[in-house]
């Protein structure tokens, strides 16, 4: 595995994938190990404004027409990754597998149409290590409810958030060698730890 790895953080909202990663940038920090921390959808500017149309209120796209968008801010996103590609190590929060495991298993879009659009914008860029934040109903719940505002993908039944986060296991297992599981209604303290060692073994 490259020394200056692709590393993704994933999970369902609410699953701490966020808090994580921000530990993991402000550790790097620490060390001076260059780094960039990015997040999809967003990163570069003209994904964050594709990120703020998607996740809008207001907005009432269809499936297709969201996993297109997603993938529109994907493509505005990978001139970024590429100049940093095996240079400094890449940090993300939420990548392909997000994909597949909500368009795909949580709205029924064709798998193949998502790994091949993938596949289109990512060409020999590939993800080292992922670590998958799982997090059980009644913490997503208690947690979706503190936010102070949600967004239009933070409204869906728990129903749906099952799918997504069944598939992202699925997808885990499929990668095993390269996906650790976090299971974030634990200590996160010791989530922190876990996650930090498993970060000294990659870089
Ligand atoms: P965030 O709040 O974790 O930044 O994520 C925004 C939402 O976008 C989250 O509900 C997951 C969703 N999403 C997809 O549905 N497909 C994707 O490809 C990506 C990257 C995110």
């Amino acid at each position: 595995m490259s020394k200056k790895p692709i590393i993704v953080f994933e999970g369902i909202e609410g699953s701490g994938k966020s808090h994580h990663i921000s530990k993991v940038s402000k550790y790097l920090k620490e060390r001076n190990i260059n780094h960039i921390k990015i997040r999809e959808p967003g990163g570069n500017v003209n994904s964050e404004k594709i990120r703020k149309l998607i996740l809008n209120n207001k907005s009432d796209f269809s499936q297709n027409t969201d996993l297109l968008l997603y993938m529109a801010a994907r493509s505005e996103n990978i001139d970024l990754i590429k100049k940093s590609y095996k240079k400094k190590v890449i940090l993300i929060d939420r990548f392909i597998d997000s994909t597949i495991a909500y368009q795909h298993y949580g709205m029924g879009i064709d798998v193949n149409l998502i790994k091949t659009l993938n596949k289109f914008l990512l060409k020999n860029i590939k993800v080292d290590f992922t670590f998958l934040n799982i997090v059980n109903n009644k913490n997503l719940y208690e947690r979706l409810k503190k936010r102070k505002s949600l967004n239009r993908y933070d409204r869906f039944n728990m129903t749906f958030y099952n799918k997504v986060q069944n598939g992202f296991i699925k997808l885990s297992r499929s990668k095993k060698d390269n996906y650790e599981l976090i299971n974030s209604n634990l200590d996160i303290k010791n989530n922190e730890k876990l996650i930090l060692s498993k970060i000294d073994k990659l870089i």
